[in-house]
């Protein structure tokens, strides 16, 4: 469930028409909805309301610094992946002992920085990772929790640029290598060893990989303990699916995904982790945008709009779909037509969706993108120089811009002309 919906013909985020925020925001733009994050947050903490707990917001899926201090004032950790997510949540407020460091290339900068600033754990992806954060601690003279995330080599059943848990992906250390690295990672100084960590994937739409991949957790655990290691949190990772179709069946709920973790791993006593981020925001957020011409083609007619791959990016980089809406709701019976929609990037790829079906619709006619509030905005970027796309967040009847478009002169002044030129 989300807070997009039409009322007296018109497409709302919550109480505030679309049509508002484009004629004071302009398009494209991304439009969040602050009462859908507060639900969907609330539906992993009932999740999990069974016992310890730490619901961390996977920062990537998007690192606003609204929606991260929506979330974080909620009682939201965070799952960073990069020094940059890690000032980003501590600059929307959240305490260092409620941030999680994952990532497979952290630097010792980013490291020193956590360290610095405070840190719940670290979520340690190999070896040499472990050497450098160990040797790193030890030099500043104290001591890190950390976690050491390992591979279940299991099939997550998604897309494989999201797959992250089978063997031949980078992430994790092999399982059946584990408590020979957890040993070694006990005998180091300036570690803390407190748990252990997993992530297989994003965008699961079936429990059954997780129910696999948490049991491999529970025997290792198990394993861990019997070797002298005091593990006393799991991190399962993120990676609950979101209905990306409005007529497709659903994929299963927090509430259920919780139920697979207390079968699972429940009766260790363990204090539980997870890092939801899709979930939590992409059915939050949608992104707005206008038809700029509907050009005929050769037995196809094209909807060119103002949103491109380079403000949502999921369509050309995952072949992904969102679904598209008209924001003036079409009457009972209207007219319906075959479009094309496409962005004005120079390149096929920048095709939203291909032979789709919507009501008739004309220049300067507001549509919306629904599904994009996870990797949108994040993913988006300046190519071909159109400005990077703004955000708002909107409560109620009252809406904010929480990120501007940037203006030309911002954009140029970035460049450096060197003098010799
Ligand atoms: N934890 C770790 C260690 C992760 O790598 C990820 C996502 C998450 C948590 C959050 O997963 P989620 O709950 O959002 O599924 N750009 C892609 C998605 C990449 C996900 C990468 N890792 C997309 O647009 O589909």
């Amino acid at each position: 469930m989300d807070h997009f919906n039409y009322h007296g013909g018109a497409l709302h985020a919550e109480d505030v028409p679309l049509s508002r925020i484009a004629a004071q925001v302009g398009t494209p733009v991304y439009v969040y909805s602050a009462a859908t994050l507060t639900r969907h947050f609330g539906l992993f903490r009932q999740a999990l309301d069974w016992t310890d707990h730490l619901v961390c917001f996977a920062v990537k899926a998007n690192s606003n610094l609204a929606v991260l201090k929506l979330l974080g004032d909620l009682g939201a950790g965070m799952d960073v992946v990069s020094g940059g997510e890690y000032r980003r949540a501590r600059a929307a407020g959240v305490p260092g002992e409620r941030i999680v460091f994952s990532g497979v290339g952290k630097t010792i900068p980013e490291m020193r920085q956590a360290i610095e600033g405070g840190i719940r754990q670290f979520n340690i992806e190999s070896e040499p990772e472990m050497r450098a954060l160990s040797d790193l601690a030890a030099s500043m003279g104290t001591e890190v929790p950390v976690a050491i995330r390992v591979n279940p080599d299991v099939d997550a059943r998604t897309h494989e640029k999201i797959a992250t848990g089978k063997s031949d992906n980078k992430f994790g250390i092999p399982i059946a290598r584990a408590r020979t690295v957890y040993a070694e990672a006990a005998a180091l100084p300036g570690l803390k060893i407190v748990g252990v960590d997993v992530h297989i994937g994003s965008q699961l739409t079936d429990l059954d990989p997780y129910r696999v991949a948490y049991a491999k957790v529970a025997d290792l655990t198990r394993a861990l303990r019997a070797d002298g290691h005091a593990i006393t949190r799991l991190d399962l990772g993120g990676g609950l699916g979101i209905p990306y179709r409005r007529d497709n069946n659903a994929p299963p709920l927090p509430i259920e995904y919780g139920e697979v973790i207390r079968e699972t791993v429940g009766e260790l006593g363990c204090e539980i982790e997870i890092e939801p981020g899709r979930n939590i925001v992409g059915n939050a957020g949608i992104l707005l945008a206008s038809v700029i011409y509907l050009k005929q083609g050769e037995g196809r007619d094209f909807l060119i709009v103002d949103a491109a791959m380079n403000d949502l990016l999921r369509p050309a980089m995952y072949g992904a779909h969102h679904d598209i809406v008209p924001v003036v709701e079409p009457a009972v019976g209207a007219e319906v037509r075959r479009f094309d929609v496409v962005g004005p990037v120079c390149e096929s790829g920048d095709t939203f969706q291909k032979d789709t079906q919507l009501p008739m619709l004309a220049a300067a006619d507001l549509i919306a993108f629904r599904s994009a509030g996870a990797y949108g905005a994040v993913m988006a970027s300046e190519y071909n120089s159109r400005p990077l796309v703004p955000e708002v967040l909107v409560s109620g009847d009252h809406f904010a811009v929480i990120r501007a478009r940037p203006t030309f002169e911002d954009m140029l002044s970035r460049d450096t002309i060197p003098e010799w030129l």
